[in-house]
């Protein structure tokens, strides 16, 4: 099963068998304990630094540079951040998203995601402020001939030229690759969008954020309270302001990486959600409603409301294109109708079709033992 460049949809399956953390068995409690120490450890470690290195610890106005340094154990290439300025609203506020070869061929997911840009309500203006970062040479060259702000992220050592196939340990690292990249822009000042080239988006989110929030995220499934930690996060659509505790919170979770070995950012997102270091670092996390930010696992059932689609719960590339298609084909419809319409209808996404299949095949398929 191929899969490129993308977050941790639900794509393993509801049942996501990757985060059940063990059977029972002694063998397995001990590992449980042992990666729960370790992680206490790291979380730790990750709060002393920022203590130790921060001036002013929970205030914000000053992130030195000595700070920076100390944390950013990367080089930050200049040509990041004359993009990132380039590409900054005025409150320094970017959208990021990531691109990889396979994604970005013609006709593939990255000219639907412009497109819904283009055909969304007030969604234009935004591609102004849209960065894309590319994983190889090829995305990049496309990415030019579309778009003014691509960036080649420079992975010493790293080839991401070929398909990263879902879980491997090459998926693996190019999605903690990203978790350390979204720390950096953090770092440098700038609060970030970040979403998923599978995400079509219909109308502006920014109407739709939370105020208060540190750390929002959408979900797979959302249970009706934003606050509500138990909620199912995806990591394919987040808005973070910057901030000590940002900052903080992205170091945390990517050093969490080494005490959940095997697991992606999303899963020790769940992992590290409940940790009582965020609490302490008063860190504000909150979820977004599939109302306005829907997917193929839960979608938006309101035209009026709709802000963003992804296309989650679906195996497969050509999969997610077909059901892309179908998505934006039904926003056409419907923004074609007389704004009276658009008030009483009453309408629903003919999406997912062979997403649904794809995912339920898979899940099939993983019950038998069997990750895909
Ligand atoms: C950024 O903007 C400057 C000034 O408008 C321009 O000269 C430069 O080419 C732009 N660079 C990028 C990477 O967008
Ligand atoms: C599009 O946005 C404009 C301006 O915010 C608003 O007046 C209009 O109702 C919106 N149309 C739809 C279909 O959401
Ligand atoms: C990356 O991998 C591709 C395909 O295996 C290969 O053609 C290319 O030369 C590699 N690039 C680097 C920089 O190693």
């Amino acid at each position: 099963m191929k899969e490129p460049a993308t977050t941790g949809d639900v794509e393993n399956g509801g049942s996501k068998p990757l985060n059940s953390g063990g059977s029972g068995s002694s063998n397995h409690l001990l590992v449980k304990r042992v990666i729960k120490v370790t992680a206490f450890f790291v979380g730790i470690t990750v709060l002393w630094m920022f203590l130790y290195n921060s001036a002013t610890p929970f205030g914000f106005p000053s992130i030195s540079q000595h700070f920076i340094g100390v944390f950013a154990n990367e080089i930050i290439d200049p040509k990041l951040e004359i993009v990132l300025k380039n590409a900054s609203m005025v409150d320094k506020t970017v959208i990021i998203t990531t691109l990889n070869d396979a994604w970005a061929e013609p006709g593939s997911i990255f000219d639907l995601f412009l497109e819904s840009f283009h055909k969304g309500n007030e969604t234009e203006k935004l591609l102004k402020h849209l960065v894309v970062i590319t994983l190889d040479q090829k995305a990049y060259a496309r990415c030019i001939v579309l778009h003014p702000y691509c960036y080649q992220l420079e992975t010493k050592g790293d080839n991401f030229t070929n398909e990263a196939f879902f879980m491997t340990p090459d998926y693996l690292h190019m999605m903690w690759r990203r978790i350390k990249f979204l720390g950096s822009v953090l770092q440098l000042g700038y609060n970030f969008v970040f979403t998923d080239a599978d995400i079509m988006w219909f109308r502006d989110p920014f109407k739709e954020f939370y105020k208060d929030a540190d750390f929002q995220i959408a979900c797979d499934f959302f249970n009706g309270n934003s606050y509500d930690l138990n909620n199912m996060p995806n990591g394919g659509f987040t808005y973070v302001k910057s901030s000590m505790k940002t900052i903080w919170f992205y170091r945390f979770w990517y050093a969490s990486k080494d005490a959940y070995p095997k697991m992606h950012d999303q899963d020790v997102l769940n992992k590290i959600k409940k940790n009582y270091l965020i609490a302490i670092m008063k860190l504000k996390i909150r979820f977004l409603s599939t109302e306005y930010f829907g997917g193929f696992c839960e979608p938006s059932k309101d035209f009026n409301k709709v802000s963003t689609m992804h296309a989650n719960c679906c195996v497969g590339l050509d999969n997610k294109v077909i059901d892309l298609k179908i998505l934006l084909e039904d926003w056409r419809k419907y923004m074609a109708l007389p704004d009276k319409e658009k008030q009483q209808l009453k309408f629903s996404w003919r999406a997912p079709q062979t997403c649904r299949t794809s995912f339920e095949r898979s899940k099939g398929r993983m019950k038998n033992g069997r990750r895909l």
